[in-house]
């Protein structure tokens, strides 16, 4: 409580304002406290005051302060604040007047209200908010709010703080109005990511004792920024995937993290290098599940390498592998290829000979992949493994292509895997014909009959021999070997027809010169080297009843009479001769028998019919004949039988002059002996004139033909080896009827050679020989002008050759 007491009175104020007095009070003194003593002050008496009823007039202020008459002291009324009164004015003061009657006096009273800090500083705001973004550059401003305090001067607001400070400063700037502008500057870049909520607490300090404050708390919100790239919590993922899976399996779960917020931390995945055509295989959800999109083979790929992107949405982003290991099933069967293959080989092939050669590939793994192959021809043919899955099928044994010409080898290979898959193929191997089987004769030897006098070219019967071998190596021809019988060859006897094993007779045989004969025959195959057999045949002749008996004894002469002499002594049973006949043939046919066919005395002979002696069958008389004639006929036993009749002259007479006066001719004979004249004679002429016809004849041919071979013998065609079969009778002599002699020609195929031989051919001679022995000349003619070292075979033959057939055999010779 100041008081100020301005005590200049002044008695010349009329009704006087006696005094002016001050006092000064602070505020917020309680009601009741007091403010000064104005009856001491003044130095008036208490009673003057009640006297004067002495009473505050305040105007229109409030009454805050209230007199109290009886102790002449002012007090409070109602509590004075400094702040409501005046404001921010510095001076604040209470201006009234205390008034008293009788006499009127009026006292003029100024209470001074000195400030107490009863304001703090004061916020209008508890709290502010601020969102500021992580990446605000240091230096940043932002404006804070002031604070107000009510008190004045030092009770005022002195200063502010901020806490924590570690991102910020506080600057505060004194404005021109006074006032202070408050802001606070980034000092330190904010982290999002590290703290995103920030509470500042503003502390406004005043000056006065004690120092009041107010706070304001400052909330701070770090925005987000896209300051963090996403990050894949592997840099690498490993997954296997069984080949051949759905369209859709996950593979794998990527995840990468975006320590960014909002969009700035949402991540979409992404394949990368989409252009390679492995990531179209691949899907990656916006989760990060991988999942298969599209069809995977263990056989293509074992392994995808993918690149996964994780993009957050401000753009950033990461990237890892993803290893897919692709697990491989069993779902290829082997592939067998055949590099090369012989469709046929030998049958001569050696063990070991490669068939075919092959791959076999299993594209998959380990077990799915190891390949097994078989063959189903175990016997014969094994298949081996080579190296790198290649296989060679070879023979295992010899092969026989008469066993089995043809094998289907089927060749199975299959892999191990579970269950196991597998494939085959099969190969048509030929077996190809070697020759190596020589023709077999159907039977070991053979054994044919012929019946003489056969005609020439007659087949009497036909070897066989088969050849197991195939086409031309069992291409059976037949061939008569060379070889001799009776000193001839054995191709004037038999031909052999080289296609069909037909033995022909080349000419007509005769029981009586030869009976059986033996030769070869070889059957030869078409191989090269050709292989052949041999088999023996051996003709027998059988015997045809063609001679008829010749009679040996007694010897029929033509001129001269034989006679057997019987004396007249004889008795009966007399031995007179013995008719001797021989018959050439055999057998039945040569079988003789012997009967008296004419006699003059029938009664007297006899002839045995077995021995063919002539007895008597009687004494004889003196009245028999001297000359006996006995016609015996000798039969042989054949079909038809062939007989022979001889005259046996018998002279019954004791001495040898009487049977010569007889004998001298008998009449029959002469008979017999002019017409046989007589016959030979016309027979001579016949044959002659024959003779020059023929003669004529042959020559011009002859001329013809060796101008025709001499053509022939200029060309130049192949002479073909080969051995026409020839019918003619060699040797020309016999006791056949007639001598055939036959040139034939002929070739087992027709070749070129027809045209050669074909004119010879036609130009057969058959010649019939009245006589054998002319035959036996001729021949033997011919063979001197043969042996003749000089004689030029294409010279004219000379008639006498050119009567021989033999001639015209020379160029096939
Ligand atoms: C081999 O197969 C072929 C064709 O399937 C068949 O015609 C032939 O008879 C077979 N050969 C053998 C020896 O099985
Ligand atoms: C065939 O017979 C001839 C003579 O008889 C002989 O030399 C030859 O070796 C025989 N050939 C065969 C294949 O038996």
């Amino acid at each position: 409580m100041k008081r100020e007491v301005l005590s200049f009175f002044s008695v010349l104020s009329l009704p006087a304002v006696l005094a002016q007095i001050s006092y000064s009070i602070p505020e917020e003194m309680p009601k009741g406290s007091l403010v000064g003593n104005v009856a001491q002050d003044f130095g008036l008496d208490v009673k003057r005051l009640q006297a004067g009823k002495a009473r505050i007039h305040t105007g229109d202020d409030a009454e805050y302060i209230q007199l109290n008459r009886e102790r002449g002291l002012l007090t409070i009324k109602e509590k004075i604040d400094r702040e409501a009164l005046c404001k921010q004015g510095t001076l604040c003061a209470l201006h009234f007047q205390i008034a008293l009657e009788n006499p009127i006096e009026i006292i003029s009273v100024t209470v001074e209200i000195t400030d107490i800090n009863d304001n703090p500083p004061r916020f209008e705001k508890e709290e502010r908010r601020f969102e500021i973004s992580e990446s605000a550059i240091v230096g940043s401003k932002f404006l804070l709010e002031k604070a107000a305090d009510l008190d004045i001067g030092l009770n005022g607001l002195q200063s502010y703080t901020l806490q924590p400070n570690e991102n910020f400063n506080l600057k505060v700037h004194g404005q021109s109005d006074g006032s202070k502008k408050v802001e606070m500057i980034l000092q330190k870049p904010l982290d999002r990511e590290k703290q995103e909520l920030m509470s500042l607490l503003l502390t406004a300090i005043d000056g006065g004792a004690p120092q009041r404050s107010g706070t304001m708390q400052i909330h701070i919100t770090v925005l987000d920024a896209n300051d963090n790239a996403p990050v894949f919590s592997q840099a690498v993922y490993k997954a296997a995937v069984k080949e051949n899976s759905m369209k859709g399996t996950l593979i794998t779960k990527v995840s990468a993290s975006d320590a960014d917020k909002g969009s700035n931390g949402q991540i979409s995945y992404v394949i990368g290098n989409s252009m390679a055509d492995n990531s179209k295989l691949f899907h990656v959800t916006e989760d990060g599940h991988v999942l298969l999109n599209g069809q995977i083979d263990y056989e293509i790929a074992k392994m995808y390498e993918i690149d996964v992107e994780a993009v957050d949405q401000g753009g950033l982003s990461d990237s890892a592998k993803v290893i897919i290991d692709v697990a491989d099933i069993n779902d290829n069967n082997p592939v067998i290829n055949i590099i090369s293959s012989s469709n046929s080989i030998g049958e001569n092939s050696k063990p070991s000979t490669v068939v075919a050669i092959m791959s076999v590939n299993d594209p998959d793994s380990e077990e799915n992949g190891k390949v097994r192959c078989a063959i189903n021809e175990k016997m014969l043919f094994s298949i081996k493994t080579a190296s790198n899955n290649l296989y060679s099928l070879v023979t295992d044994s010899e092969l026989d292509r008469e066993t089995a010409s043809e094998y289907n080898i089927t060749v199975t290979c299959s892999d191990e895997g579970v269950p196991s898959l597998s494939s085959s193929v099969t190969l048509t191997l030929q077996i190809s014909d070697v020759n190596d089987n020589a023709p077999v004769f159907e039977r070991s030897s053979y054994e044919a009959y012929i019946v003489e006098n056969n005609t020439p070219g007659v087949s009497i019967f036909t070897v066989k021999a088969t050849d197991a071998d195939w086409k031309q190596n069992a291409r059976v021809s037949y061939i008569l070997e060379d070889s001799s019988v009776n000193g001839v060859p054995v191709s004037s006897y038999v031909s052999v027809s080289a296609d069909s094993g037909v033995i022909h007779a080349v000419r007509s045989f005769d029981y009586e010169q030869i009976k059986d004969f033996r030769f070869c025959v070889k059957a030869q195959d078409g191989g090269s080297p050709p292989l052949s057999s041999n088999v023996t045949v051996k003709i027998q002749i059988q015997d045809q009843n063609d001679n008829p008996p010749q009679v040996l004894y007694p010897v029929q002469t033509a001129g001269s009479v034989v006679a057997e002499m019987v004396p007249r002594s004889a008795d009966v049973g007399y031995l007179v001769t013995k008719v001797v006949a021989v018959d050439v043939d055999s057998g039945q046919n040569a079988w003789l028998s012997y009967k008296l066919q004419k006699a003059t005395d029938r009664a007297l002979f006899e002839v045995g019919s077995q021995n063919g002696e002539i007895r008597t069958v009687r004494q004889v008389t003196e009245k028999d004949l001297l000359k006996q004639r006995l016609t015996v006929i000798v039969e042989d036993n054949g079909h038809p039988s062939r007989s022979a009749t001889v005259i046996v002259n018998v002279a019954v007479a004791d001495s040898f002059p009487e049977v010569l006066s007889e004998f001298t001719d008998f009449p029959h004979d002469k008979d017999y002996n002019d017409n046989l004249t007589f016959y030979l004679v016309l027979a001579l002429a016949v044959v002659s004139f024959l003779f020059i016809t023929c003669l004529v004849v042959i020559i011009s041919v002859k001329i013809y033909r060796w101008r025709q071979s001499r053509i022939l013998y200029h060309s130049s065609l192949p002479v073909i080896p080969y051995y026409p079969p020839r019918y003619s009778d060699t040797l020309g002599t016999g006791t056949l009827p007639h001598t055939y002699n036959y040139e034939v020609c002929r070739t087992t195929d027709s070749r070129k050679s027809d045209c050669k031989f074909g004119r010879a051919g036609s130009q057969n001679v058959l010649i019939m020989d009245p006589s054998s022995t002319g035959t036996m000349q001729r021949l033997q003619s011919e063979k001197s002008i043969l042996d003749e070292p000089d004689s030029p075979l294409e010279s004219p033959p000379s008639p006498a050759a050119s009567l021989s057939p033999y001639r015209s055999l020379m160029p096939t010779l």
